[in-house]
């Protein structure tokens, strides 16, 4: 630490302000750095702004990083390195699934490698800190960024939070895989209001502390060593000046010292917010609520230098995060090495190796979801035609928004996937119709349906492309597209042997297929291996291991849908076309077509009666539920035993059921195995009406179960 603070002694105020700004690598080519040119002048930066420059996003591979740190310390007196920072979120250049597929792997271990195997992609190209995990709680299939996280639910999104964090900051640092990851976006994003993207968000204390926040505490517990703050507002304050949650929560309350970086020009969007009249009054509110770097605007390098001559920000307040920002370039050895483990060759080698893509195909199997099947997968691989059709039978771009330095063209498609799994079948393709969204065109649709009519078994490719989903991709209807409906009304007609194959980057609305197609795969965006997987799982080589990690609603108007909603006070107990006076649509049921955790394999699995050790405890003792889940089908399988918790009576209205657990168990077909969960106080405590956190006595009921729309069935005490 003496080192950094003789340093930073050293250092002038420009030259720290310089350590507070992070710019995309294209402002920083060196050759245009002595001529502001229209995006640095936009952003009123000079070029020594330029030149103090402490980091850098957005950048192509580790040969460019290598420029562009050598180019810095050659002009920068004191030789402080740069920091490079990418969106790492499902992979580097091998690309796994969304993480929202990832989610409904319920499998942190597989998450972990993944991240880890992500993580050392990066670490060759040059990237010293992932903008990732993105954390945010998701109820809302309208909103784009559903894709980018892990779900609707508290408790699994803590969990994958912490896998992902682990994977990016594996125990020893001076290893390559060894990536900070920047927890995000601190607070809530997911709540924005309609699902429209960066909209306005709104919630009680108690909302944002018992759903939106239990992630991104777990994340930071698991040892993330950057925030990134989000775009929007709460109760009115955008969440980069928000002190309540960047300086009562996050720092004081948590604890958290590490670096709190804004989201992309986040601080000058305080001005379009209404916030804030000026970039000045902007930086002044984003220091003050202890926002450390401003990322891609320049309201630190123009105007904090003038605010620390002013008296409004002081010098102790620039030196801590000038410290915090010099303290993560040491930890990662900057210092010592600039460069750290960026190779180009290592680069080439690790980019969609062997080993990467065997599991990112794992990874792709365990995250699809089989949302029906009433009998016709898996395939026999004896079959002799195959009809592929649909806008992604060809489709190589299924890697997912946010993909990095991944390639469509590194990509499998579904047509390659089966080709290379029946390699003497005759295969036929045909796309039907474009998956665009706005698209009326169905002229394809009759050749594709005389395909699938000519062949023993149809494959029906459909779903949203990966940019219709993603940041800034909200939808105001989440159904599939006419033509794609209209494709998948004939294909189903004219061959019963059909599969659909989904690929999507967030729940669509799909009652019609749920109700004319015998089975429904959900591939999500699969990534790199996508069309190799679904192979393997729709012949019979691997099953579907996914549950879903967030609800299928019927239509559009449902959203928000999800499953830990509050009961009402008057819940809809019957047929939704006949109740009255109660809390319903005349028009669609109040439950979702597909709900959390429900998925399906190809093996059947039988639960017996719960046990529970006593029906009643003490806030010291605890109460162990167990059940006996039974492979019932004829071939091996996965099955995820949730355990679902309702707390009936509460000082605050509680939900009518809580995730608090889950095992995700293999079981050999025959095979019987008694899976047990604790419960103890810890397990019951909720945000109380007097705002503290903890567990009251009373009453709970108790699922162990496959879904969450499994009925609660047993009752113990708190006393
Ligand atoms: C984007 C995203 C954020 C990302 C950042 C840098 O606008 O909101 O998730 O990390 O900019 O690309």
């Amino acid at each position: 630490m003496k080192k950094l603070e003789n340093l930073l002694k050293k250092m002038s105020l420009d030259q720290k302000i310089g350590q507070l700004l992070q710019l995309n690598s294209s402002l920083l080519n060196r050759e245009k750095t002595n001529i502001v040119t229209g995006p640095q002048q936009k952003l009123g930066l000079t070029p020594e702004m330029l030149q103090c420059c402490g980091s850098v996003l957005n950048f192509d591979c580790a040969e460019s990083m290598i420029a562009l740190q050598k180019a810095h310390l050659e002009q920068d007196p004191l030789g402080i390195p740069m920091l490079f920072m990418m969106d790492v979120i499902h992979g580097c250049r091998t690309i796994f699934p969304i993480p929202l597929a990832m989610g409904c792997t319920f499998d942190t271990e597989l998450v972990k490698k993944c991240v880890t195997m992500s993580a050392k992609e990066a670490a060759a190209s040059g990237v010293h800190v992932a903008f990732s995990p993105m954390l945010d709680l998701v109820r809302d299939a309208r909103w784009g960024r559903v894709m980018e996280s892990t779900g609707e639910d508290p408790y699994l999104n803590a969990r994958m939070g912490e896998a992902f964090v682990k994977g990016f900051q594996s125990d020893i640092l001076d290893r390559p895989e060894y990536i900070p990851a920047c927890v995000k976006h601190f607070a809530a994003y997911g709540a924005a209001e309609a699902g429209r993207d960066y909209n306005t968000v709104d919630m009680s204390e108690h909302v944002l502390r018992e759903y939106y926040l239990p992630a991104y505490k777990a994340a930071i517990d698991a040892g993330a060593l950057l925030v990134m703050p989000s775009f929007n507002t709460i109760g009115g304050t955008p969440s980069v000046a928000n002190k309540h949650l960047l300086r009562d929560i996050l720092r004081d309350e948590w604890g958290f010292d590490g670096v709190v970086i804004s989201d992309y020009a986040a601080i000058r969007e305080m001005r379009v917010h209404g916030y804030v009249e000026t970039d000045k009054e902007g930086a002044l509110k984003a220091m003050e609520a202890g926002c450390d770097i401003e990322m891609m605007s320049g309201a630190y390098p123009k105007h904090l230098k003038e605010l620390v001559e002013e008296g409004k920000v002081s010098m102790e307040q620039i030196d801590r995060a000038v410290m915090r920002v010099l303290r993560l370039k040491d930890k990662l050895g900057l210092f010592e090495n600039p460069y750290r483990y960026a190779s180009a060759i290592t680069e080439k080698v690790l980019s969609t190796s062997f080993e990467s893509r065997s599991l990112v195909r794992k990874a792709a199997a365990e995250a699809a979801v089989l949302l029906k099947n009433d009998g016709v997968l898996p395939f026999s691989k004896d079959v002799k035609s195959v009809a592929i059709v649909g806008p992604f039978a060809e489709e190589k771009g299924i890697k997912g928004f946010w993909s990095c330095y991944g390639k469509d063209e590194d990509c499998v498609s579904v047509a390659e996937g089966v080709r290379a799994k029946l390699p003497d079948a005759d295969i036929v393709t045909a796309k039907g119709c474009s998956h665009e969204l706005l698209d009326r065109d169905t002229s394809g649709v009759d050749e594709a349906a005389k395909a699938a009519a000519g062949a023993d078994i149809a494959i029906l490719c459909i779903g949203e492309y990966q940019n219709h989903s993603g940041e800034g991709n909200s939808r105001a209807d989440i159904s599939l597209p006419y033509p794609q409906r209209k494709l998948a009304e004939a294909v189903l007609a004219a061959n019963p042997n059909t599969a659909v194959l989904l690929f999507t980057g967030r729940p669509l609305a799909i009652p019609e297929l749920g109700e004319a197609a015998p089975a429904i795969l959900n591939m999500w965006q699969p990534g790199t291996e996508g069309g190799n997987a679904a192979a393997d799982l729709l012949f019979g080589d691997a099953a579907p291991g996914g549950r879903l990690a967030m609800s299928f609603p019927y239509m559009t108007g449902q959203c928000p849908v999800y499953y830990n909603h509050m009961n009402t006070g008057r819940p809809l107990k019957k047929d939704f076309r006949t109740a009255a006076y109660c809390s319903r649509y005349q028009d669609c049921p109040n439950d979702p077509l597909y709900p959390f955790g429900f998925g399906l394999t190809y093996t059947t699995f039988e639960y017996g009666e719960i046990k529970l050790s006593a029906d009643s405890m003490k806030p010291d003792g605890k109460i162990t539920a167990s059940v006996t889940v039974t492979n019932t089908g004829d071939r091996d399988g996965a099955e995820v035993v949730q355990l679902y918790l309702r707390d009936n009576v509460a000082s605050l209205v509680r939900p009518v059921k809580e995730l608090k657990g889950y095992q995700k168990i293999f079981l050999r077909k025959g095979e019987s195995r008694e899976v047990s969960f604790e419960i103890t106080d810890e397990t019951l405590r909720f945000w109380r009406a007097d705002g503290t956190y903890g567990s009251e006595p009373g009453e709970f009921s108790l699922a162990l179960a496959p879904s969450s729309a499994a009925p609660l069935t047993n009752t113990f005490r708190l006393d």
